[in-house]
């Protein structure tokens, strides 16, 4: 493992995190998505707050969000990627050794989404737990998997990231309810050839910069402070920076541990937070813009169901194939952030 200190943000210095996969690999075995029907654009936006199409397609790229029913759970959300997810990589749920799921907008405080999601598939022999690592959780979760799988105490983990984040959107404030969106993603991790799937990591996080983005009482959050509806705020321009900088950095480390130049990436799969934070990374790091998977347009900042949406969809359009270098990176509230290089199987 590899620690550099090279990274500051507003906070001070951080250790950056890197390390080489080791023992058994692992890879993504197959994935499942779901987004809710309701789709509501810039322009319906536009009618409840003092918005315009323009400045959110020019200034995050988004065009449209898919945003739940209400009474709509993140479970149910969440078990229809799932159910996906198992198809794709022709295993059923008995056959699951663990589940993880990240979330931000669980349905409560306990039981948790992935025991659920265990009873709801069906899946007597798994582990399930939720982990909460805001935007970079499915990240997390797969680095997770890759330990276990790594270390063989488990054969096939399913990794979800699921969320309801509409629940947790004032409408009244325009500067974060045009952003996020609803949605969930799922990948079965299973083991890999040597010298493919994870082949390296990135991983970090940085409390000291924990009211850059929030949900509920910023002090003593929101069940403390008995917060009836915990709403999600941020520090927009200075998350914009730090996202730009830990994507570059990032990727340059796993890049590093992985033994591969930046411009050997076929594929970066990013967290959808704003076009325009993908574009400047993508810029820093050479990488042309048909070498990104950006669904942004379609589904605004789904937190920890961006990658897996991101990824699903360049895998359903033909834009991986087996060999290829996949780069997937996250960051968010916390703060967190997360990647990996995948030799795709
Ligand atoms: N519609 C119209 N105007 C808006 C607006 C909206 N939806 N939201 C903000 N504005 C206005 C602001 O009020 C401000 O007006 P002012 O200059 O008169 O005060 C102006 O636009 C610029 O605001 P600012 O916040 O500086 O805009 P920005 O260019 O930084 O864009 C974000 C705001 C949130 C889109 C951008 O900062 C961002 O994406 N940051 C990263 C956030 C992120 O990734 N969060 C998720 C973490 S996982």
């Amino acid at each position: 493992m590899a620690i550099t200190t090279s990274y500051r943000t507003r906070s001070g210095a951080v250790p950056l995190r890197s390390f080489k996969t080791k023992g058994r690999h692992s890879g993504i075995a197959g994935m499942g998505v779901y987004a809710p029907e309701k789709v509501v654009s810039n322009f319906d936006l536009e009618k409840l707050m003092d918005t315009s199409d323009k400045w959110i397609t020019e200034r995050t790229g988004i065009r449209t969000r898919h945003i739940a029913e209400p009474g709509t759970t993140t479970l149910e959300l969440a078990t229809k990627a799932a159910r996906a997810a198992l198809d794709s990589a022709g295993i059923t749920a008995n056959d699951l050794d663990m589940i993880l799921v990240g979330t931000s907008s669980p349905d409560g405080p306990f039981p948790s989404i992935a025991c659920r999601i265990q009873d709801e598939l069906d899946a007597p022999g798994a582990v399930a737990w939720d982990m909460l690592a805001a935007c970079t959780s499915f990240v997390y979760g797969l680095a997770t998997a890759d330990s276990f799988i790594a270390t063989e105490r488990a054969d096939n983990v399913l990794v979800i990231g699921a969320e309801v984040l509409s629940r947790m959107l004032d409408y009244s404030n325009r500067g974060t309810a045009v952003i996020f969106g609803d949605g969930a993603g799922a990948a079965v991790v299973r083991p890999a050839p040597e010298g493919a799937g994870f082949l390296s990591w990135c991983l970090g996080s940085d409390g000291r910069g924990y009211l850059q983005v929030t949900c509920g009482n910023k002090e003593l959050g929101a069940y403390a402070a008995k917060d009836p509806r915990p709403i999600i705020e941020m520090e927009g321009p200075d998350v914009f920076k730090f996202a730009v900088d830990i994507f570059i950095r990032q990727a340059n480390e796993v890049c590093n541990e992985a033994g591969i130049s930046m411009e050997d990436i076929d594929l970066w799969v990013p967290h959808q937070a704003n076009f325009r934070i993908i574009d400047a990374a993508a810029r820093r790091i050479g990488l042309p813009l048909d070498r990104v998977a950006i669904n942004i347009d379609e589904y605004g900042n789904t937190s920890s169901a961006s990658i897996p949406l991101a990824l699903e969809e360049a895998i359903r359009k033909g834009r991986v194939k087996t060999g290829d270098n996949v780069l997937l990176a996250g960051f968010g509230s916390g703060l967190t952030w997360g990647a990996t290089l995948l030799k795709w199987v």
